[in-house]
């Protein structure tokens, strides 16, 4: 199959990604960002929290497995598309740790739980998983990533967010549904085995659900707000009538467990992500530059 084109899950042909800019997150992130920076929406703010402290680590070993692949991988259109990707991915846990600093101003304790993810999860499977596992769980996770970001991208759910979060999270978003065909295209190059995208798929999912509902859950704890009614309503309006994030999810996640599947098939994200980028750009001081090939 041509990466380029491809039928999507509608029926529609969808094009992929033409090319993949880097981009710097320029904005200041000052310390003074408020806790629950989405009002009325701790539960949320927190979860969006707990991704920002695991993307860094998350990020690192997406990119330890595509330079690893970069021997293997005999298509220059790949490689290119791969390097763009390496770049992109390395702004966002930049980007992100910068955030950090407003969580120690907040007194969130948080960093012994990433070191120890980081050196469980990430470090061991570097040791002693293959290859050809690490690209599987890679491609998952960036599904996952660019579907959570379709979502919040088309349904607005940062509308009323601090509007330095807000930009953070939906450049990262839009960027994440700019570059959500790499790790599939790459996957397919080194094995397309369909049980090994399986393997991936289970093992990803728990492991980034777990991750996410723990640490979020640890940060509503310290905030005294994981055991009260409107923490239960906020969760329940987010997986449920109000956002539908768990009927979404599990049909994104169905989506990538289809046999014909392609990350193309997610339609209308490319128009979503191009206007947030757009937005971004426009805004005075912009909070997003395009990268030179040079730096
Ligand atoms: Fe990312
Ligand atoms: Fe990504």
């Amino acid at each position: 199959m041509d990466p380029a084109t491809v039928v999507d899950g509608h029926g529609e042909d969808s094009a992929v990604e033409e090319s993949i800019t880097p981009r710097r997150f320029v904005a200041r992130l000052p310390t003074d960002i408020p806790r629950h920076w989405l009002p009325g929406n701790e539960v949320v703010s927190s979860l969006l929290n707990a991704y920002t402290i695991l993307v860094p680590a998350n990020e690192a070993f997406y990119i330890r497995t595509l330079n690893a692949c970069m021997p293997r991988i005999t298509d220059d259109a790949l490689r290119e598309r791969c390097q763009a990707f390496i770049r992109q991915e390395a702004q966002h846990g930049v980007a992100h740790k910068r955030y950090w600093d407003n969580l120690d101003v907040q007194g969130y304790a948080y960093r012994r739980f990433e070191r120890t993810v980081d050196r469980v999860i990430f470090r061991t499977m570097d040791r002693y998983a293959p290859l050809w596992l690490h690209v599987s769980l890679v491609s998952c996770v960036e599904h996952i990533n660019a579907f959570l970001g379709y979502e919040f991208l088309s349904q607005t759910i940062l509308a009323d967010a601090d509007p330095r979060m807000r930009d953070l999270m939906e450049w990262h978003f839009a960027e994440e549904i700019e570059h959500r065909a790499v790790a599939f295209d790459l996957l397919q190059a080194i094995t397309p085995h369909y049980s090994v995208r399986l393997l991936g798929a289970l093992t990803t999912t728990a492991l980034f659900y777990l991750l996410m509902a723990g640490m979020a859950a640890s940060l509503l704890a310290q905030d005294r707000l994981l055991c009260r009614k409107a923490s239960v309503r906020q969760l329940v309006h987010h997986l449920g009538k109000g956002h539908g994030m768990g009927r979404r999810t599990l049909r994104h996640l169905r989506d990538y467990l289809r046999r014909d599947f392609h990350p193309s098939c997610l339609t209308g994200a490319d128009d979503l992500a191009a206007e947030a980028l757009a937005r971004q750009a426009r805004a005075v001081p912009p909070a997003i530059m395009p990268m030179s090939p040079q730096t």
